[in-house]
């Protein structure tokens, strides 16, 4: 299964793309994920990045191949992968495609995530993440056990930086402006799905599931 997952920032390509690697165990490969380590990490990549990320605004595209490249020569991905979050520009998936092909292989499919604006808006002001585990949690939708602490480790929840209204709505004009002429450019190599993502994560994935296994290697 070589997928991408397609949509506007907190429709919920990483929820699903979380549980699909687990069911079908294939590599996620979540460019805002490796961002968030490397800045975590205080590398000079994440260094670069996060004045990006904090604002909304798309880390240059060399900086993003250059790091989805590299996880595909991992032997994770041998099996197969989700991208979640990448290509988000019409060059980074002319480079997919181009890095892609020099493996001998090429996409199955493009997901477009759909869900309204509204409930875009709510996803994501509502989410909550762990610093330490990076697990994600929403106030309304999937709320910790004990309020503002991590199931998973205990540590405190945290809300992203561009998760505060401003940046959600310069992510929101971002991906307008440059990666919704995506849908079009893959729909016009024929890879590409629409997913209704506005149901809650146990039926959008039950749905998602149903496509996804047509593309698994047994
Ligand atoms: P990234 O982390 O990729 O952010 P995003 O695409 O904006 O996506 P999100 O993680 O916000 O949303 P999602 O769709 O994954 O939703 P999620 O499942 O988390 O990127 C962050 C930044 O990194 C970018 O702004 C950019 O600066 C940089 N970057 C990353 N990739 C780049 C690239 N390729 N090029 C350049 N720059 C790049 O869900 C959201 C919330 O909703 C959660 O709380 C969840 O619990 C809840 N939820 C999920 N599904 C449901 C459901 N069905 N019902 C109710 N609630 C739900």
């Amino acid at each position: 299964m070589r997928v991408v997952f397609l949509g506007a920032p907190g429709v919920g390509k990483g929820t699903q793309a979380d549980l699909v690697s687990a069911q079908f165990q294939v590599a996620k490969i979540s460019t805002g994920d490796l961002l968030r380590e490397a800045v975590r990490n205080g590398t000079p990549l994440g260094l670069e990045a996060k004045s990006y990320m904090d604002h909304g605004k798309l880390v240059p595209d060399a900086v993003v191949i250059g790091l989805v490249r590299d996880k595909l020569a991992d032997t994770a991905c041998s099996n197969g992968f989700v991208l979640d979050g990448f290509p988000r520009t019409v060059l980074q998936a002319e480079e997919l495609g181009m890095v892609l092909r020099s493996k001998g292989i090429e996409l199955d499919r493009v997901f477009n995530f759909q869900v309204s604006r509204e409930d875009i808006v709510r996803r994501l002001s509502g989410r909550r993440s762990c610093p330490k585990c990076q697990a994600t949690f929403h106030l309304d939708f999937a709320a910790p056990k004990v309020d503002g602490t991590c199931d998973r480790c205990g540590e405190p929840l945290m809300q992203r930086s561009d998760d505060r209204r401003d940046a959600i709505e310069t992510r929101l004009q971002v991906y307008d402006e440059q990666t919704a002429p995506l849908v079009r450019y893959y729909d016009e190599r024929q890879l590409l799905s629409k997913v209704d993502a506005s149901g809650p994560v146990d039926v959008v994935f039950k749905n998602l599931s149903r496509v996804l296994a047509t593309y698994q290697v047994t």
